[in-house]
């Protein structure tokens, strides 16, 4: 994995969204795995600005995401169908057809979960995953102890998630239990992640995921296997590391040519 470690997040946000411009630009119609939550909110910003000052098209670009709460509509305020078109979407020139995002009002979650996957394999697969990282080390909702092999499917969200995420919603009680999320080894099977890491709740995660045991324990530990990964992290994200200066090194000695 490689390990990018800037002075703050706006800055990784920056590096993180060069990158899927850079895809978009060699490849029009690639596709794109998303994320919601805090972490890539600036990443989306930037990428709103570039569309709008500089003319990054995505007409023909599909995108697919990680994850949605079971039993909150496209409408709800919290779901991540909304977040995404605030967030996002609704600034952006995707067409509206090739948006995936789990529909967590399904009556019929393994079909809908089965036909995902098959959508994203007719798709091409995904060359781009944004990841943000749970302070439990999840990845999409693959919280620990999810098999490293998973695929589409129903989780149950920790307590601590459902803790974490409780300040988008007026109280904890109402953050769902239930979501349908890509799996692990879906994951997995995309050409390139971007794991994002901002703010000191996630130091540990981060250090467990980078230099810990690949263990199911801290899903995100897998991505040492992935053949290609980049940790984008704040300095908070990154005081764990046992071997920061390494990492900082690495970074600041790349030829030209592997330059942001
Ligand atoms: C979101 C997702 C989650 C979040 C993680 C971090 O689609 O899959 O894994 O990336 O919970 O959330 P934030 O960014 O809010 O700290």
């Amino acid at each position: 994995m490689e390990i990018i470690i800037q002075p703050t997040a706006s800055a990784a946000s920056i590096i993180a969204a060069r990158l899927i411009a850079r895809l978009v630009y060699h490849k029009p119609n690639c596709v794109l795995g998303l994320a919601t939550g805090s972490t890539p909110l600036a990443t989306y910003q930037e990428l709103i600005r570039m569309h709008r000052e500089d003319g990054l098209d995505f007409s023909h670009v599909t995108t697919f995401n990680l994850d949605e709460y079971v039993g909150l509509s496209p409408e709800h305020p919290q779901s991540y169908h909304h977040f995404m078109q605030e967030h996002f979407l609704r600034h952006v020139n995707v067409a509206p057809e090739r948006i995936h995002i789990p529909d967590g009002m399904t009556s019929d979650v393994p079909g809908l979960c089965e036909r995902y996957e098959a959508e994203i394999r007719a798709a091409g697969g995904i060359d781009l995953q944004l990841l943000g990282i749970g302070s439990d080390g999840h990845i999409g909702f693959n919280e620990p102890s999810s098999s490293l092999a998973s695929r589409t499917r129903i989780k149950t969200l920790t307590e601590r998630t459902r803790n974490d995420n409780a300040r988008f919603f007026s109280s904890p009680a109402e953050v769902p239990l239930h979501c349908i999320t890509m799996g692990v080894g879906t994951i997995m099977e995309t050409r390139q992640v971007l794991l994002l890491a901002f703010g000191p709740n996630k130091a540990q995660a981060i250090a467990e995921a980078v230099e810990g045991p690949i263990t199911a324990m801290n899903p995100a530990s897998i991505l040492q296997m992935h053949p290609v990964a980049k940790a984008l992290l704040d300095e908070p994200a990154a005081t764990s590391l046992r071997r920061l200066e390494y990492y900082r090194w690495v970074f600041d000695n790349k030829p030209d040519w592997q330059r942001v």
